[in-house]
């Protein structure tokens, strides 16, 4: 049985996965980890245990892995992309000094280690239509730069030490529990929440900019799948490109209107934002990571509308 620590618990992704990976392995063991000012709350506090866990604190993340005997970490600490370009040495300090830390203690005590990667890790001379596997990586974003970063300090402590890393390089992701923070594909979740209040819709991206999203519940399935992969069988590790649906604003807009016919967009692009997601593909080529551990996505752009409306009608009611 897998001893898991969840670091980042409370955040966009660890609050769905530590209760994902509570249902597959147990509640009492899964630990959520939070750091202080990050409260935990409800079920994800109540459903097993936590422990503080700041990704910066070398000392304390090997105390809650000794205490709680885990052989898997999720490293979810991380700056999303426009946030990390307001506060860049930060964005070093939590994605690569943390991740430093998080793999000396992997090193060290011999756990596996997942940290994600993202669509941020490509860059502007990247191929942006089915951008390959392995292909240029030269991003311009303080957030690219991490995450290449996290990708090859990855590879090496595998290459190095047999550390067993393993990571995927997430799309925009969708959810309808925590709302994501200062990321550049959130316009895509804070489309729903003016949909369903009723509300217009400024949409910061520019008309005809395509990026990959993905549905909560498949980033979820990806990252415990990928984890759970047979390990003869991989030829990549950090990190595989994983996709299920590119889409551009109007898009995402005409499939809720099909919903809601009386929902209104416009546009006021944020130039920072715009300038980000123009350096970012278009769409993944996905190929490796469904022949390597059979990855194999659930929701595309219209089954995932549906089920955002629905369950948001009731959250916001
Ligand atoms: N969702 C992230 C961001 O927009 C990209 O992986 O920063």
């Amino acid at each position: 049985m897998k001893h898991i620590l969840v670091i980042g618990a409370s955040g966009q992704i660890g609050s769905e996965l530590t209760m994902k990976l509570r249902g597959c392995y147990g509640n009492e063991n899964v630990v959520a980890g939070y750091i202080p000012t990050a409260e935990l709350k409800g079920e994800l506090k109540e459903s097993g245990p936590s422990a503080v866990v700041d990704v910066t604190d070398v000392a304390g993340i090997a105390a809650a892995v000794k205490e709680h005997r885990v052989d898997t970490i999720y490293n979810l600490a991380a700056l999303l992309s426009v946030v990390a370009e307001s506060k860049p040495k930060l964005a070093w300090k939590i994605g690569i000094d943390g991740l430093w830390n998080v793999l000396e203690v992997a090193r060290q005590e011999g756990c596996a280690v997942f940290t994600p990667s993202s669509i941020g890790s490509f860059g502007p001379t990247t191929p942006h239509v089915k951008t390959p596997q392995d292909t240029i990586q030269r991003p311009c974003s303080m957030y690219g730069v991490t995450k290449v970063t996290t990708e090859l300090l990855s590879d090496y402590y595998y290459n190095k030490y047999g550390v067993d890393t393993r990571a995927v390089r997430f799309p925009g992701i969708i959810s309808n529990v925590t709302p994501p923070g200062g990321g550049t594909t959130d316009y895509a979740v804070d489309i729903y929440y003016s949909a369903v209040r009723g509300e217009k819709f400024v949409c910061p991206i520019a008309q005809g900019t395509y990026m990959d999203m993905m549905y909560m519940p498949d980033a979820l399935n990806a990252s415990i799948q990928l984890m759970e992969a047979d390990p003869a069988k991989l030829v990549h590790r950090n990190a595989f490109n994983i996709a299920s649906m590119s889409f551009e604003p109007d898009m995402i807009y005409q499939a809720i209107k099909r919903h809601l016919p009386s929902f209104e967009m416009s546009y006021d692009v944020d130039h920072l934002k715009q300038a980000i997601a123009d350096s970012w593909p278009d769409s993944l080529d996905d190929t490796r990571a469904r022949e390597e551990w059979g990855w194999k996505p659930e929701y595309d752009l219209e089954s995932m509308t549906t089920d955002m409306l629905e369950k948001l009608s009731v959250k916001l009611k």
